[in-house]
């Protein structure tokens, strides 16, 4: 009897804490755990707040879809001018030159040719622009020339007292032939007809056909 009184005595003692502990365990894994099941309140399946917001801005685009300025032809300064001239010198219409890379391309008069005669530092750094001396006002301009406009290139040069009509520059559409190829086609920095090349001052370190420029597009690409 003393034995058992000490039995039950140690198992109220020690075994009513176990099984009391053991109970709030089971109720806690099995129940509600780390869910808020038990709370009443119920977990919405999106945040109140948006920590996201939707992308509505359009995906950037790539290749020939994301414009001219990524994908362009390289060739060279002469070579594209005799390209515009053989085409006719449009003024608007594109015309087709190959490029460095063997490429078809297709540019314009004004989106690639005019700047050649329009912009400083192109031919070399430090060039003058061809404008800087033949430019608008021709009864001032040098040769009295202006390779400021689409019209006054073709009007040509010896526009003496303003005259409408000058001498072609585009020898009539034969580029090699043409006195604007023989002003700017400098070998060795030397022009072959025995004149000054253009840009006046040029060095002799700029190559025969002038810089290498990115102009025009090529056309499987153009087309779309
Ligand atoms: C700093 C002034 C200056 C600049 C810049 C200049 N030129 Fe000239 N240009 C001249 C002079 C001077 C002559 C006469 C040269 C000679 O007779 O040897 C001339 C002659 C010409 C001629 C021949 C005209 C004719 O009837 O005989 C052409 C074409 C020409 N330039 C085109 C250009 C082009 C294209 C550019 C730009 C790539 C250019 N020039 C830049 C001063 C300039």
């Amino acid at each position: 009897m003393k034995d058992q009184t000490k039995t039950i005595i140690f198992i109220t003692m020690f075994g009513l804490p176990v099984l009391v502990l053991a109970f709030i365990f089971g109720m806690y894994a099995f129940g509600c755990a780390t869910t808020d099941s038990c709370t009443g309140i119920e977990k919405s399946a999106v945040t109140p707040i948006p920590t996201l917001i939707a992308a509505t801005m359009p995906a950037p685009k790539v290749g020939a879809e994301a414009g001219p300025l990524v994908v362009k032809c390289q060739v060279t300064a002469v070579d594209l001018i005799g390209a515009w001239v053989t085409a006719g010198s449009p003024e608007t219409d594109a015309f087709q030159f190959t490029d460095l890379k063997e490429q078809t391309c297709t540019a314009t008069f004004k989106a690639d040719v005019q700047k050649l005669f329009t912009e400083a530092n192109l031919w070399y750094s430090g060039a003058a622009a061809c404008t800087t001396c033949h430019y608008a006002d021709i009864e001032k301009a040098t040769m009295n020339l202006d390779m400021s406009s689409y019209a006054g290139i073709i009007a040509g040069s010896q526009r003496k007292d303003g005259a409408p009509k000058g001498n072609d520059i585009l020898g009539g559409g034969d580029w090699e032939t043409s006195l604007l190829y023989q002003m700017v086609y400098a070998p060795d920095g030397v022009s072959t007809i025995g004149r000054q090349v253009m840009p006046l001052a040029r060095p002799a370190s700029v190559p025969a056909e002038g810089p290498t420029i990115f102009a025009g597009t090529p056309v499987e690409l153009s087309s779309e």
